[in-house]
């Protein structure tokens, strides 16, 4: 080595980036950007029955789970400092028909959760997804007419469910619908009722994407989607109207926003953050999970690393929080 040519490094003046990087201790003291498990909020996906769970196919490692087996989930978040679930159905076949009016069903399985969670006592929040896909024989968020979504008929049966849920215990609703007007509608409506503590969390720029299709088989909503949601979903090759979207959503009262999917979406997450100063949260969604998931599984990727690159992301860019299939088992990790 001794006669390796040593080259002229004086163009550096001093500063060797390196420096910073030589260490454990060094690493940890620069570090910008820190996750905890209060970044984390789990999405769960509730069944009838007792002490059922279901696999799903496309999405390895998560459960459909009946509702006493999501109070014990529950428990197990909150004891490891998760600050939120956000509960989505997967609603029997006899029970959905094209009104989706299961969703404001004082019993339907998301307010048996609601209950069950609030009766036991568990100190989480507990968010709610408002959208008909859950509920409806077709699969689309909204109601079908000649093969047209409604809006505004669909804005009436958000805002029916979402007093639903907030009468059932529901912290905060989440309208992923994607209609015009549905925030500045359910405002109203649960101010009117007295919910004005009930917050909103708007899917604000949520885009038409493939990557929503294990979460598809998990609600049951996939097999009978005919066509797609583009005519209300966002254009994925848009960004000025994904800020648009989010400027009106906080306009008409949403308290946080969020940006659907997450790690394709990081320059409209880091626009947003830049540009709007209230709660910023992205969704990794199901198909983002699984690619993961069946990376790590193939050997191709390590797949606990690739969970927490993915995660600290998210923050990176300007995230106060993520939406993801790997939260216990991420805050599982950040604790341990
Ligand atoms: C719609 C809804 C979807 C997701 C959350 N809420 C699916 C869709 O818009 O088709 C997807 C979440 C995921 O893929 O993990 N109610």
């Amino acid at each position: 080595m001794s006669n390796w040519p040593k080259h002229d490094m004086s163009f550096l003046g001093g500063r060797r980036q390196r420096r910073l990087r030589r260490t454990g201790w060094m690493r940890n003291m620069v570090r910008e950007t820190v996750l905890t498990p209060h970044d984390l909020i789990w999405p769960l996906f509730v069944i009838e029955g007792h002490n059922e769970r279901t696999a799903i196919r496309t999405l390895p490692g998560v459960e459909r789970l009946s509702v006493d087996l999501v109070v014990e989930a529950a428990k197990a978040a909150a004891a490891e400092g998760i600050p939120a679930l956000a509960l989505f159905p997967n609603t029997q076949d006899d029970r959905r028909n094209a009104d989706g009016s299961e969703a404001w069903n004082p019993d339907n399985l998301t307010a048996q959760a609601l209950h069950a969670i609030r009766d036991a006592g568990v100190e989480i929040g507990l968010i709610t997804d408002v959208a008909l896909d859950e509920y409806s024989s077709d699969g689309q968020d909204g109601l079908v007419r000649d093969g047209e979504i409604l809006n505004d008929e669909t804005v009436e049966a958000m805002v029916k469910a979402a007093l639903m849920q907030a009468r059932a215990g529901a912290d905060i609703i989440a309208p992923s619908d994607m209609m015009d007007g549905r925030v500045a509608a359910i405002r109203r409506a649960l101010d009117a009722e007295g919910f004005d503590h009930v917050a909103i969390m708007a899917y604000s720029a949520k885009f038409a994407s493939v990557y929503y299709g294990p979460f598809r088989e998990a609600v049951g909503s996939g097999s009978r989607l005919i066509g797609d949601k583009r005519t209300y979903q966002l254009d994925y090759a848009n960004s000025d109207e994904a800020m648009r979207e989010v400027a009106q959503d906080i306009a008409e009262g949403a308290d946080m926003v969020m940006v659907k999917p997450g790690l394709p979406y990081l320059d409209i997450v880091q626009r947003v953050s830049d540009a709007f100063d209230v709660p910023l949260f992205a969704y990794q969604v199901s198909g983002e999970y699984a690619m993961i998931r069946f990376a790590a599984q193939a050997g191709a990727i390590n797949g606990e690393g690739a969970m927490l690159e993915s995660l600290v992301a998210f923050k990176r860019a300007g995230c106060d929080g993520v939406l993801t299939y790997f939260a216990l088992e991420a805050a599982r990790i950040l604790n341990a």
